[in-house]
């Protein structure tokens, strides 16, 4: 598990808990790991599958994805699982041109649906490899999901009723130019982002340029600035921002800029947080 911050850690702590050897190649929380850490960690133990967090919802910090998949593709035949429960609708993530095995997202970030349903594609390797495991359970088989898919007739009572939000969401998306334009939308949020924290001293993006996330950001504050109060403050002008996970509890700000988010709403957030900070 290529792991850098709470939902990398979540990420090996699932596969543990099915049971799973895991190997954590961890950097710390901000940095995505990049590829000379990937290929060290390849030079080690064969390992069955890589798992990464491709939008870091806790640092605010985007893995280089493509160039990831690329790596483990020419150099083993470990399948790749991404987390892109806040990339997916929020910026590229192209399964099939970058080759990844099974990628999942929930309804309720950036597509900006209710919560309540998990969404999973896989790849044929996936399902082939799934395929000589002899106890897939059954409620995650995905040979059956797969079986059903192709039939439509479910496994359980569906969620019709969220599925329904959904559907409604996914046609307004498509309505204002389809998943490409949300794309830009999130990366002019995030310009907004980057350029009211480039012309605020003792403000930073705890993520490195080229390695942050249009659908999240984590703020470090200027020394003397208390991350609790300056929420607390925030929630008494209308704006719900939260800190950091764990380690990062009382060290950042973060500003979720996913979902139905419009870049009236960012700027006079930001205008807000200028005032305080
Ligand atoms: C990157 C990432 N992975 C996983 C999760 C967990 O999602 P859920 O709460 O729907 O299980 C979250 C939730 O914030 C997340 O941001």
């Amino acid at each position: 598990v290529l792991s850098g911050g709470f939902f990398g850690e979540r990420f090996a702590r699932i596969a543990e808990g099915c049971g799973r050897e895991v190997i954590r190649v961890e950097v710390p929380p901000g940095r995505a790991v990049e590829l000379d850490e990937l290929a060290h960690a390849l030079d080690g133990p064969p390992v069955d599958a890589v798992a990464v967090v491709h939008s870091e919802t806790s640092t605010g910090a985007l893995a280089d994805l493509a160039a990831l998949a690329r790596m483990i593709r020419a150099r083993s035949d470990a399948l790749l699982l991404v987390d892109a429960v806040t990339s997916i609708g929020a910026l590229p993530v192209e399964t099939d041109a970058w080759g990844l095995d099974f990628v999942f997202t929930g309804t309720q970030k950036a597509l900006a649906a209710p919560p309540g349903l998990a969404l999973g594609v896989a790849s044929d390797r996936f399902l082939e490899r799934a395929a000589r495991m002899p106890a897939r359970g059954w409620y995650f088989d995905l040979l059956k999901y797969d079986q059903v898919a192709r039939t439509a007739s479910p496994m359980q009572t569906p969620a019709l009723s969220l599925m329904y939000a959904l559907e409604c969401q996914l046609s307004r998306i498509e309505r204002a130019g389809g998943v490409e334009a949300r794309w830009a939308h999130h990366r002019e949020l995030f310009g907004i982002m980057e350029r009211w924290v480039a012309g605020r001293p003792g403000v930073e993006l705890l993520a490195p340029e080229g390695r942050r996330s249009w659908a999240v950001s984590a703020l470090t504050l200027p020394v003397g600035v208390s991350v609790p109060q300056t929420l607390r403050q925030m929630r008494e002008r209308g704006w719900l921002l939260t800190g950091g996970l764990d380690e990062l509890a009382q060290k950042v700000v973060r500003v979720g800029h996913m979902g139905d988010v419009e870049a009236g709403a960012m700027s006079s957030m930001l205008e807000d947080l200028g005032a305080l900070v």
